[in-house]
């Protein structure tokens, strides 16, 4: 039997022309308000529905989070006329599959059903509503989400390992909200004085060091009902974690010169990029504790091993992207393709810094295969240069930070901030700073007039 989709468009001649695209290969039922689309979903539970957002009777959006709950592996493509990217975003979110800018291309919408679905299908992957974050479309991470949800009613430590960048923090918070924890209390193990990290952990008491004028409780006391998220786990002072053992073992403490044990029901996931059993072996990481948190790993495959997620986190950051940026960003689909094809050393991360400044540098709002091809030479010629001059830092400021908080204008002044320092650096030659950023002469003429360099 042909997997069924619900086509759910007001504008009947655009639902007739679907439906004709759409027939060779499934089932159709076509529905023309939010009402029918709710009655038809709960009475035929399709495999899949094309959306469109602006109903007569309400938004399409309302029809996701019961679709999802009826059946979790349906696959929902929205189709959004230009201008409502916002509510692509929270499509998305809700657990929209995908979205398609309207005047449909109708073999990308044929493509993408087809793919969708089989993968649906085969899958077999139990999803619900609130299970939207983090985007995840292979097989591998719908496993290890699926483990995340079992492990976060209980209270046993987790481990969680992978490579920089490929989500730990995220797959850590996703923890959290599947626990019926409170607050998430996160800190990082690395980089601090021994005396500092011990105290912001386990508190101290008056008098105990020198600027100790008050008692005060550590991060574990303030996550007692919450979760600690103990990231770069590897990096905690071998000093320090015979106290963390101790209270992973019994919830038990001593702050900073103080006397009688406290008790704390936090519950730890820890994060780290190291193989902390090597860690071990060097005589850095005690065995013991090791163990204890390693009796529930999570290890998170790199990205380049689950190239099926490359496309959705692609979707997925364009559209947050193109929120900050105020344009509605594409991305060609030979541009796609060269990053599935790439291996990501810095992962999702990498990613997401890839899309920040493909999108500072494309033009007509399309990321392009040369865009992509452009960064992607010239991280290869960083990766080759000598790393000493304080300018080349500057090029690796971190897009993806700044451009989720600033807002357009405050882009333009990085963008400017970012040619003025190539120019300095390239002795104002501008073929030699449009190859630096990886840009075309005319790119950077014409970027050069808009934000006023002269
Ligand atoms: N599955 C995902 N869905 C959406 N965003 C993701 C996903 N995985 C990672 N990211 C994004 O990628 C970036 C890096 O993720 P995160 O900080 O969790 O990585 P990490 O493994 O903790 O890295 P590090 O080892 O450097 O601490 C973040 O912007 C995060 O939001
Ligand atoms: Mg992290």
């Amino acid at each position: 039997m042909k997997p069924t989709i619900l086509l759910v468009e007001d504008t009947r001649k655009l639902s007739e022309i679907f439906k004709e695209a759409l027939s060779g290969c499934f089932g159709i039922l076509s529905v023309y308000n939010l009402k029918e689309a709710k009655e038809s979903f709960i009475s035929k539970k399709p495999d899949g529905i094309l959306l469109d957002l602006q109903l007569p009777d309400g938004s399409g959006i309302d029809l996701i989070p019961i679709a999802k709950e009826i059946n979790p592996d349906c696959v929902i493509i929205v189709a959004t006329a230009h201008g409502t990217i916002n509510s692509a975003v929270e499509a998305m979110r809700l657990g929209a599959s995908d979205y398609l800018e309207k005047p449909v291309d109708l073999n990308e919408l044929i493509e993408k059903f087809e793919k969708k679905i089989n993968l649906a299908i085969e899958k077999d992957k139990v999803f619900s509503k609130d299970e939207m974050f983090p985007i995840s479309y292979s097989v591998r991470m719908h496993e290890i989400l699926k483990i995340c949800r079992q492990v976060a009613k209980t209270n046993f430590p987790v481990l969680i390992t992978g490579e920089s960048g490929v989500g730990k923090d995220v797959i850590a918070n996703y923890i959290h909200k599947h626990s019926a924890r409170k607050t998430f209390v996160p800190f990082n193990c690395a980089n601090l004085p021994f005396e500092l990290a011990e105290s912001l952990l386990f508190g101290h008491t008056k008098g105990s060091f020198t600027g100790a004028t008050e008692n005060k409780s550590g991060l574990v006391e303030s996550a007692s009902e919450g979760t600690l998220f103990l990231d770069e786990i590897g990096e905690l002072f071998l000093n320090l974690q015979p106290k963390l053992l101790r209270f992973l073992d019994s919830g038990a403490f001593i702050p900073i010169g103080g006397v009688i044990e406290k008790f704390s029901g936090a519950r730890v996931i820890a994060a780290t990029n190291r193989n902390l059993y090597d860690e071990v072996k060097k005589q850095k990481f005690r065995e013991d504790l090791f163990f204890r948190l390693n009796n529930f790993p999570i290890d998170i495959p790199p990205l380049r091993e689950r190239k099926e997620d490359i496309y959705p986190l692609i979707k997925f950051h364009l559209i947050s992207l193109s929120q900050t940026i105020e344009k509605n960003l594409l991305i060609s689909d030979d541009a796609v393709k060269l990053l599935e094809d790439y291996s990501f050393p810095g992962n999702v991360r990498e990613l997401f810094n890839i899309l920040d400044r493909a999108s500072i540098f494309c033009e007509k709002n399309v990321i392009d295969r040369n865009n992509i091809l452009k960064i992607l030479e010239f991280k290869k010629q960083q990766m080759n240069m000598p790393v000493k001059e304080k300018k080349t830092e500057e090029f690796e400021w971190d897009l993806e930070k700044d451009l989720r908080s600033v807002c357009k204008d405050a882009i333009n002044i990085k963008e400017k901030e970012f040619i003025i320092n190539a120019l300095q650096e390239c002795k104002y030659n501008k073929t030699e700073v449009a190859k630096k950023l990886g840009i075309s002469y005319k790119t950077l003429f014409n970027k050069m007039k808009k934000l006023g360099i002269e």
